[in-house]
């Protein structure tokens, strides 16, 4: 059997996720290859042979990657911060963007010893278990709807609590439930969530559209059907300086500060971009 050089497998790669439209094909294309090898993307020049099962193997995933199936459920995890989460069909993918929110929450209780935080919307828990992995002092909460992903959460837990991290607590609930974690009313120091804020019509990629489930992503012709709710819990749970911070879709940068605004108690509410400049996540404190 004749080794073959892997720069050639991975430029082959490319071209084929490039003409299926993947939006980043060369990333795709050696994340791939460093799954089916075991290395580390940046460790791939350093493997200029491979055997035909190899560029077998990773010719298999690329033309599941071309059916547009997102590379996260073909290598089975997505990281956020330091942490990486086990994820696949039935829960959300945690996105790049979401590490904004992460830097945000944890400046926002630098100071504070023994944080109280609840990460509403959790899918996965990517960003509860991020918060509980950088402050082992937080008591962290994770709110999520559907089973499916609370399954995932679960499991992502337990994967944590093993690696060493403190536990952080799941409760299946709905944002917009009055009587949701009435137990921590006035108590909490920082609550942060990345709801589903797609309004229905808009149209997305086919990872998303085909993979994400819908109530992750949607949520009502203007995209604000949870993020009420959520808006309504933070008034309710964070105590007096404790600080909220939530993702929004690019076309909310004047409604969702505007839904914050009218409740007298968040105040500093600010819009912040993503590093693309497009306006991405919203803060307040409460006073
Ligand atoms: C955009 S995903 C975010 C998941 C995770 N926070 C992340 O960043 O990867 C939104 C999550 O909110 C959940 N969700 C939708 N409606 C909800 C509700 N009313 N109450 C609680 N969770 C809800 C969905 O099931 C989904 O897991």
């Amino acid at each position: 059997m004749t080794r073959q050089p892997l720069r050639l497998a991975i430029i082959e790669a490319e071209r084929i996720l490039a003409a299926a439209g993947v939006a980043s094909p060369r990333v795709d294309a050696e994340l791939i290859a460093a799954h089916v090898l075991g290395v580390e993307r940046g460790k791939l020049p350093l493997v200029p042979l491979v055997d035909p099962q190899v560029i077998d193997a990773i010719g298999q995933l690329v033309n599941r990657r071309a059916k547009r199936i997102p590379l996260q459920h073909l290598l089975g995890w997505a990281s956020l911060g330091a942490v990486t989460v086990e994820v696949g069909a039935g829960v959300f993918v945690p996105r790049p963007e979401t590490e904004l929110l992460l830097e945000w929450g944890l400046g926002a209780v630098k100071d504070v010893e023994n944080p109280l935080i609840v990460d509403l919307c959790t899918g996965s828990a990517a960003l509860a278990l991020a918060f509980a992995h950088e402050r082992p002092d937080a008591a962290v909460h994770g709110v999520e709807l559907d089973v499916n992903a609370l399954a995932w959460a679960r499991r992502n837990s337990d994967i944590r609590v093993e690696a060493g991290d403190r536990p952080i607590v799941l409760h299946k609930g709905d944002v917009a439930d009055p009587t949701l974690l009435t137990d921590l009313d006035g108590r909490v120091d920082l609550l942060v969530c990345n709801p589903p804020y797609v309004p229905v019509a808009t149209a997305v990629p086919p990872e998303v559209g085909e993979h994400d489930p819908f109530h992750a992503v949607f949520a009502g012709s203007d995209g604000l059907q949870v993020i009420k709710h959520v808006v309504a819990c933070a008034a309710r749970m964070l105590h007096v300086g404790g600080a909220f911070a939530m993702e929004h879709d690019d076309s909310q940068a004047e409604s969702v500060p505007a839904l914050l605004s009218t409740r007298r108690v968040l105040t500093d509410v600010e819009d912040h971009q993503d590093l693309a400049g497009r306006p991405r996540f919203v803060t307040a404190r409460h006073s």
